[in-house]
């Protein structure tokens, strides 16, 4: 029995927004996510995927996006990502009624594998804009736009709150935490959602959402205070799912 997890896979068997725009490591990347997960995950295995599903923007819209990764073996766990417009945080109970036995969405709630919770949500991390001096270093940026970051990223700590909160109440006291966003952003070392990690100990920060070369090293990768940090985007991975416990 093992735990994986892989981010972004941008399905839109019904949206057909190709992805090879982006890179070859995109050409015909459903084929290489059907291919290497049913290598590498068992039936009884656990496979977290870190949101941004689907182009749909309906859940009418990405029926098939949903039954391709129902398709998959093992047990499946979905994350929010910022492009799953389908998945209105509110709806997600209605969801889990909707997918019972098939797919489990994590959202203000929490998963279980062996003694471990899973608990997880979608994170935020301001992004820019960001305006460079003319040796490319960050002289400043979008203050307005920070601002506002800082109220999404107020919410989703509630929401990341409330899922270890429930975790803990149920006796859990083993955690490996989930993000679609990276924990911190280019100029931070650390930040809330890495400080929630180490106020109840996890284990191990997931996360995905930095696509290309120039991105992967956007935030923390290894050890840092103790918890292991790993950046599971499916391009970065070649879209083959990265083991996060035995
Ligand atoms: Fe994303």
């Amino acid at each position: 029995m093992a735990l994986y997890a892989l981010g972004d896979l941008h399905l839109s068997f019904q949206a057909h927004k190709p992805m090879d725009a982006f890179g070859r490591v995109w050409k015909h990347h459903e084929r290489k996510i059907e291919t290497y997960v049913n290598k590498v995950v068992k039936p009884e295995d656990t496979l977290v995927l870190t949101g941004d599903h689907s182009w749909g923007r309906r859940l009418e819209e990405c029926r098939e996006d949903l039954a391709f990764i129902e398709g998959l073996p093992g047990r499946k766990i979905l994350l929010r990502g910022n492009h799953d417009m389908f998945w209105d945080a509110k709806k997600t109970e209605a969801l889990n009624r909707e997918f019972q036995g098939c797919l489990f969405f994590l959202q203000n709630n929490f998963a279980v594998y062996q003694d471990y919770a899973l608990v997880g949500t979608k994170g935020y991390t301001f992004e820019g804009p960001f305006y460079l001096d003319p040796w490319g270093r960050i002289a400043g940026w979008d203050e307005e736009r920070e601002k506002h970051a800082q109220k999404l990223v107020e919410r989703e700590l509630g929401r990341l709150r409330e899922s270890f909160r429930q975790a803990e109440a149920a006796g859990f006291r083993k955690f490996v935490m989930f993000l679609h966003y990276p924990p911190t952003n280019v100029l931070e070392e650390e930040s809330p959602f890495t400080r929630m990690a180490e106020e109840y100990g996890a284990e191990a920060v997931i996360y995905s959402h930095c696509h290309g070369e120039s991105r992967f090293g956007d935030s923390i990768r290894g050890v840092f205070h103790g918890i292991r940090y790993q950046l599971v985007s499916g391009d970065y991975l070649n879209f083959r799912p990265a083991q996060v416990l035995p």
